[in-house]
C-alpha cells in the first residue's frame, strides 16, 4: 500500500473551496523511549513502540487556507526555507482538492530542527488544522496515524501528557497509532539544556535509515526499546522517578550508541554535550535526582522531580525548567 491509498481510506473527503480555513496548535514531545528505525518507510511504520511526554508550553500553531494559487508557506512570519516548504507541500499533496493550493502560516515556539522535535509538533498541528479545515471530525487515534505519515514522532504530539506510539503488527499500517495515557504527574519537571541550536548535520529520517542499514548493534535495539516502554509504563503508573529517569537515560544512550556505530557515524554530540552529561552524573552522585535524555541533536533534556529544580538550576544556570502537568 502507498501513503495516498492509506490516507484515502482514513479521511472522509478532501473537497473544499478557496478561502476555507482551519487552524490548530500541537505541543512538542520528548521521547523517553525512542523511535529509531522504520520497518516501512512509505507508511512510516516503526521498528519499535515509543513513549513520550508532551510539553504544553512549547509547540506549533498552524493556520491553513485553501487558495487558487500555488502553495505558500510562512514560518514564524517569514517565507519558509525551500526544503521546509517542500516537505509540507509533499504531505499536503495527500489531501489536496483538485487544482487548489494551501496557504500555510506556521509559528514555532521552538527552534526548528534543533533536536527539540519541531517536526513532531509541526505535523501534528498540520493534521489537526486539516481536520478543522475539511471538518472531518476524526478521532485522535486516526489523526495520529495521519500525522505519522508526515513524521513518525508527530503521532505522539496529538496528546498532552504521556503518549505511547504502538508499533503495530500489520503491514497496512492501520494498527500503528498513538494514544495518550490518563496518568498525570504534577511533580515531574523537564529541563531543557540548549547546548547548540544550529541546524543538525543529518536529519532523523536519513539518520535512522543509515543506522538500520549499517549499524551492527542495531539488531538489539527493537527488543530493548520495547522493554523500555514497558519499564516506563510501570514507572509512570507508580510515580517512580528513579525508574523512569534511569530507563529514559539508558534508552537514549543506547540509541546514541547505535547512531555512533553507524557508517558513516552519526555523532550529534559536541564537547558541551559531554560536559553536560558529566554535570548530570555529578549532580546525581551528590544526591540530586536528575536524569537526561537526548534526541537527534546535541541538546539535553533533563528529568527531575520539582524538589531537585533549585540544585539543577545552580549547575545549569541557562536551563529552562518546565512542568508538563498542571501543578497543584
Ligand atoms: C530521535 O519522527 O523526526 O527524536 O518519522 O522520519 O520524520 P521521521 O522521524 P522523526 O524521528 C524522531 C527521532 C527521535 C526519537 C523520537 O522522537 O522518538
Amino acid at each position: 500500500m502507498n501513503r495516498k491509498d492509506f490516507v484515502t481510506q482514513l479521511v472522509p473527503h478532501c473537497t473544499g473551496t478557496p478561502g476555507q480555513h482551519g487552524e490548530a496548535w500541537a505541543p512538542v514531545n520528548i521521547a523517553l523511549a525512542k523511535y529509531w528505525g522504520k520497518r516501512n518507510a512509505e507508511l512510516n511504520l516503526p521498528q519499535n513502540s515509543s513513549l513520550s511526554i508532551s510539553l504544553p508550553e512549547l509547540g506549533t500553531h498552524t493556520r491553513l487556507t485553501l487558495t487558487e494559487g500555488a502553495d505558500t508557506v510562512t514560518l514564524n512570519g517569514a517565507l519558509a526555507p525551500e526544503a521546509f516548504a517542500q516537505r509540507l507541500s509533499r504531505f499536503l499533496n495527500l489531501f489536496r482538492p483538485d487544482g487548489l493550493g494551501f496557504a500555510v502560516e506556521t509559528t514555532n515556539t521552538v527552534p526548528t530542527a534543533a533536536g527539540l522535535a519541531s517536526s513532531a509538533s509541526g505535523f501534528a498541528a498540520l493534521i489537526k488544522a486539516l481536520d478543522a479545515l475539511f471538518d472531518w471530525q476524526l478521532d485522535y487515534k486516526t489523526l495520529s496515524m495521519l500525522a505519522r505519515i508526515g513524521s513518525g514522532s508527530a503521532s505522539r504530539s496529538l496528546y498532552d501528557g504521556f503518549a505511547v506510539w504502538h508499533r503495530g503488527e500489520k503491514d497496512d499500517g492501520t494498527d500503528s497509532y498513538a494514544e495518550g495515557l490518563p496518568e498525570t504527574w504534577p511533580d515531574l519537571r523537564i529541563g531543557l539544556v540548549e547546548v547548540d541550536t544550529s541546524q543538525k548535520p543529518i536529519g532523523s529520517t536519513a539518520g535512522m535509515q543509515q543506522t538500520v542499514n549499517s549499524c551492527p548493534l542495531y539488531t538489539a535495539w527493537p527488543t530493548f526499546a520495547e522493554q523500555s516502554v514497558q519499564t516506563q509504563l510501570a514507572a509512570i503508573r507508580d510515580h517512580d522517578m528513579e525508574k523512569l529517569g534511569d530507563s529514559a537515560e539508558h534508552n537514549a544512550l543506547t540509541m546514541h550508541a547505535t547512531m555512533i556505530a553507524t557508517r558513516p557515524t552519526i555523532l550529534y554530540w559536541t564537547p558541551e554535550t559531554v560536559q553536560a552529561i558529566h554535570t548530570v552524573q555529578q549532580l546525581r552522585a551528590s544526591g540530586t535526582p536528575v536524569w537526561f535524555t537526548m534526541d537527534a541533536g546535541p541538546n539535553l533534556k533533563l528529568l527531575l522531580p520539582h524538589t531537585a529544580a533549585a540544585a539543577v538550576q545552580t549547575s545549569f544556570p541557562e536551563v529552562r525548567i518546565l512542568a508538563p502537568f498542571a501543578t497543584a
